[in-house]
């Protein structure tokens, strides 16, 4: 099993979305509001400010999916195709190892739980 996580523009969102649900089986994701920043903005130069100031970093969404080996590359591909503008800041994408899945309902684990 392995999570794939996402940092893309949150206006592709939805056309990730509508191209990962027909990926036969699809499992699910987690998708959080997150913020950031990538290479750019180090060789800018970081500006003083308070620690709770965060209205600098740029909004961009946090895809969660944890998937058995089987469907990573097709799930890799299809996200990096549909977040794809060809500009900066189009976002990132890493692969975990999973240790284990539980399905809470019925107790099942491992790849039949994702
Ligand atoms: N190495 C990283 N670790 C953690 N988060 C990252 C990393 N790189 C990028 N991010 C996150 O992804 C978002 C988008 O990054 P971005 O695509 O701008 O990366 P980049 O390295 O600047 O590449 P690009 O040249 O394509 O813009 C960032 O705002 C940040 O939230
Ligand atoms: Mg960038």
């Amino acid at each position: 099993m392995k999570e794939i996580k996402a940092i893309i523009q949150p206006f592709m969102l939805s056309k990730v979305e509508e191209a990962l649900c027909k990926i036969p089986d699809f499992p699910g994701m987690t998708i959080t509001k997150v913020q950031g920043f990538g290479s750019e903005k180090c060789k800018k130069g970081v500006p003083h400010r308070p620690v709770e100031d965060i209205v600098d970093y740029v909004p961009k969404v946090k895809l969660e999916i944890i998937v058995n080996d089987d469907m990573l590359d097709i799930v890799v591909d299809t996200i990096q195709r549909h977040a794809h503008t060809g500009n900066k800041g189009d976002g990132k994408i890493f692969i975990y190892d999973v240790r284990d899945a539980i399905r809470i309902m019925t107790g099942e684990r491992g790849e039949t739980a994702v």
